[in-house]
């Protein structure tokens, strides 16, 4: 966690050291900088938007899938029509590594790049906001890891999602691979938001299932968190809810149907709200387990995220039995009439943990981690990087390592 002390202006800051860990306890913001521009074609606003800036060498950010299905061709037409050049860097690769981002930094450079467009999933945006951060402040991007480390203004960028999860558009983080370390490390500023995030569904039609269900539930699982939080706050419970709604009630149909605009669509922006929510409150235990789950045994981001969300919930339960409810209701579960039948509160907050094993078995994700092929014997090492993320000290049940260990344990 940052020691920054200026951290009152901000989205999503690290508390004040000592500062009491609850809802309304210490002043909060919501900010959220990126313009958001939504439907059916809106990647072809990307080059008039980028000709506003005056940019005449635009650098697209991308990885060998997604160039592979065509999706990055409507953006690069859109920039040529405005008269601009365009490079295309397609190297990005899952759970991007350090030296990933200095070779694209390199090829930027080479370019003259003066905008980034981002179009992909979470690493193609990741690896993109890295590079633009880089191309005005000194580095190493390790030495930024924390909330408002670094000083300059990145180079502009937009971003395009392909997937239904990260919400890296809008989000004012990043996060990418220290090898070396086998640590996923994040870096956080409203700086680093991209200035303008273009959900366009034509990008996502046709996202092969596994794809789109893995990624919705990582959209799932920061609407879920950003809801238990204990920095969320009424605006963004409004958020979270929303999009739990939208994501549970999308999730299946898309993934039975990639075809599906009308759900795809619901996924992409539904992903993009529990993005506005998160950027505020933060996550939990969820996300804590799962990057050492992603720097470890590079299981995918939304994988991880879907294995361990039930068991986080289920020990959260205890600790916030009404949000819970909340959830099961969003997620179309009948929890009315539970205590007139004789059930507990703590029962109905169960429901939404079935609900959420219920989604993952109808839509395919892998039930245990030893299916993954993680090695029981990594559980501490992992347990002790989930420790040091700043998830941990927000999620609503107070947690030590061990019960870290019990939830790898019981995921496992
Ligand atoms: N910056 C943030 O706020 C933030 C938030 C959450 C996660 N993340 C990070 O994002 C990364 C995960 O991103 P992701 O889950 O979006 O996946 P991804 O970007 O790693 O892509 C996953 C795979 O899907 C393929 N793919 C993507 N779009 C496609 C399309 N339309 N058609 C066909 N194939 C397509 C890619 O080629 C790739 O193989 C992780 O490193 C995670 O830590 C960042
Ligand atoms: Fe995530």
């Amino acid at each position: 966690m940052s020691t920054t002390p200026a951290t009152h202006r901000a989205p999503a800051p690290p508390l004040p050291p000592g500062a009491p860990i609850r809802s309304g306890a210490v002043p909060q913001t919501f900010q959220n900088p990126t313009r958001v521009i939504t439907g059916e074609g809106c990647a072809a606003e990307v080059g008039p938007h980028a000709a506003k800036l005056g940019a005449t060498k635009v650098m697209v950010v991308s990885d060998p899938g997604v160039v592979r299905a065509g999706i990055p061709k409507s953006v690069i037409d859109s920039l040529h029509d405005s008269g601009i050049e365009t490079l295309l860097y397609s190297e990005v690769e899952p759970d991007p590594r350090i030296e990933l981002v200095e070779a694209t930094l390199k090829a930027y450079k080479e370019f003259g790049g003066q905008l980034i467009v981002a179009v992909g999933g979470g690493s193609s945006i990741d690896v993109a906001t890295a590079t633009a951060i880089l191309a005005t402040n000194p580095g190493p991007l390790r030495s930024y890891e924390g909330w408002e480390k670094f000083l300059n203004s990145p180079d502009p960028l937009f971003a395009l999602p392909t997937t239904v999860g990260t919400a890296a558009e809008v989000t004012p983080f990043v996060v990418i691979t220290d090898a070396a370390a086998k640590f996923k490390f994040t870096i956080g500023s409203p700086k680093a938001a991209p200035m303008i995030a273009f959900l366009d569904p034509m990008l996502v039609l046709g996202l092969p299932p596994s794809v789109t269900a893995a990624t919705a539930m990582d959209a799932l699982t920061h609407a879920i968190e950003s809801y238990t939080s204990l920095l969320s706050t009424p605006i963004s419970e409004g958020l979270a809810l929303q999009a739990i709604r939208m994501i549970s009630a999308n999730i299946r149909i898309a993934v039975a149907n990639p075809n599906n605009l009308a759900a795809m669509n619901a996924l992409l922006i539904g992903a993009n709200i529990a993005g506005l929510a998160f950027s505020n409150t933060r996550l939990g235990n969820v996300h804590a387990t799962a990057h050492p789950l992603g720097a470890f045994w590079k299981i995918p981001h939304g994988v991880a995220n879907a294995l361990m969300l039930p068991h986080v919930m289920e020990f959260n339960a205890l600790a916030c039995p009404l949000r819970m409810i909340d959830i099961a209701q969003a997620m179309g579960e009948s929890v009315a009439g539970m205590s007139m039948a004789g059930t507990t509160e703590h029962d109905a907050a169960l429901r939404a943990v079935q609900a959420v094993r219920r989604l993952e078995t109808d839509i395919g994700i892998p039930a245990r981690l030893r299916d993954l092929g993680v090695d029981k014997a990594s559980i501490p090492d992992m347990a002790a990087d989930a420790m040091k993320s700043a998830n941990i000290a927000i999620n609503p049940r107070k947690t030590t390592i061990n019960e870290i260990i019990s939830l790898y344990e019981s995921a496992w």
